[in-house]
């Protein structure tokens, strides 16, 4: 880690080397951003398959490579470490980070169960290390148009959210579609409601393999009453990627396929009558207003991201999606299973509430679309 004297004559970091592990899909899309940022480093990759290393030892000449994750925890030039790693492996890895006084990103989802998402928030707050987990949607322009409005009460009540995540494959082997998929709905929809459901209904089915479920549908209900529904699947002839809210005063649709119409808002909806004496007079009005398209910054989201997991690191606050962020889904996503196990029945969600973050933050997170994103 390169260091400066500021005037008071203390080190403080001015560049973090960074790790990844995992270069199969996803981690060269990491080592690309790290790369491109001016203040951080890509000081070695991970895998354990020689042809992942010997392409990232192509593209990046000056980056170490091994297959041997011991070196780089052990080395004391590298400050933190990237996980994209299958799920199963998290917790192994992002412990062994922690416990080395390394900062760790870990890929969605955080780990397989609860107990040990817990398991890595406290060993970070103990170590006072930064544990970010990759909910990448929360840094996209669209996600942070969609939580404005709402929050501006132009949608009114939220009545309900309706997230699609579907194509034809990829089928995992260790994990079912809604490991997979809803981490990205259920980190976009707690993001965007800012409020943790009370239970949960899950139904699912695996055509394929025995136990992993290759399409499913969530239902999350809140406390205020707003219900979110989720359907993923590996078994879609079409890939989809939408979300609409559905409030007392307009609707909006976040599709995340559409180049330049990611977000509409339609002046929509529905009036009962306030009061009628007979069936004859009852009516609902529906009203068919105009439809809007708010302009979005470009810019790709994982440049955000890593951005944002390296100012953490150098600067000690706390990651926007920060270990409890990760605990929320998986919490989600544990009782989702249970219920598609136990035929659909709701479940109760097992994350205390109580659980309220320990803050490493000296300072509290600015993270503002209009400045942070443009
Ligand atoms: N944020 C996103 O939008 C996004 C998108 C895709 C995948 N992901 C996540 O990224 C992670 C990886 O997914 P992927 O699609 O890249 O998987 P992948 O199978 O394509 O790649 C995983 C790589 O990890 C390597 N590996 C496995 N165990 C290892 C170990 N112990 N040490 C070092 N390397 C090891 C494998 O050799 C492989 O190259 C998953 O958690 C996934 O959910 C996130």
């Amino acid at each position: 880690m390169m260091k400066k004297l500021n005037h008071q004559g203390k080190g403080y970091k001015v560049k973090l080397n960074i790790a990844v592990v995992g270069c199969g899909y996803w981690g060269p899309n990491l080592i690309r951003n790290f790369s491109q940022l001016s203040n951080c480093n890509v000081f070695a990759c991970c895998d354990l398959a020689d042809e992942k290393l010997g392409r990232i030892k192509s593209l990046y000449p000056s980056t170490m490579v091994t297959k041997n994750f011991d070196e780089i925890l052990k080395n004391p030039d590298v400050d933190a470490i990237a996980i994209a790693t299958p799920v199963y492996t998290h917790r192994d890895l992002a412990k062994k980070v922690l416990a080395h006084g390394k900062h760790v990103m870990v890929e969605k989802p955080l780990a397989s169960s609860v107990d040990q998402c817990v398991e890595l928030i406290e060993l970070a707050e103990k170590n006072n290390k930064a544990l970010m987990v990759g909910h990448t949607f929360e840094y996209t322009s669209a996600v942070n148009k969609a939580k404005e409005i709402i929050q501006s009460g132009e949608l009114g009540d939220i009545y309900y959210i309706r997230s699609v995540r579907a194509n034809l494959g990829l089928f995992q082997p260790d994990i079912n579609v809604i490991w997979d998929l809803a981490p990205h709905d259920l980190s976009i929809i707690l993001y965007l409601l800012d409020e943790f459901p009370i239970g949960v209904n899950g139904q699912g089915k695996a055509h394929f393999n025995p136990e992993i479920e290759d399409v499913a549908n969530i239902t999350l209900s809140f406390p205020n009453g707003t219900i979110a529904f989720v359907h993923n699947s590996w078994l879609d002839p079409d890939k989809i990627r939408k979300i609409t809210i559905v409030g007392s005063k307009k609707m909006l649709v976040y599709d995340d396929i559409s180049q330049n119409e990611k977000i509409k808002i339609y002046d929509k909806g529905v009036e009962a009558p306030p009061y009628y004496n007979s069936f004859a007079e009852f009516h609902f009005s529906y009203r068919y207003g105009d439809i809007y398209v708010p302009r979005l910054n470009q810019y790709e989201p994982l440049q955000k991201e890593c951005e944002h997991f390296v100012d953490c690191c150098l600067n000690d606050k706390q990651p926007k999606s920060d270990g409890y962020s990760g605990l929320r889904v998986v919490s989600i996503l544990e009782s989702a299973n249970k219920s598609i196990r136990n035929g659909g029945g709701k479940q109760p969600i097992s994350f205390e509430k109580s659980v309220a973050p320990k803050t490493r933050v000296s300072k509290p997170l600015q993270y503002d679309v209009a400045v942070g994103m443009n």
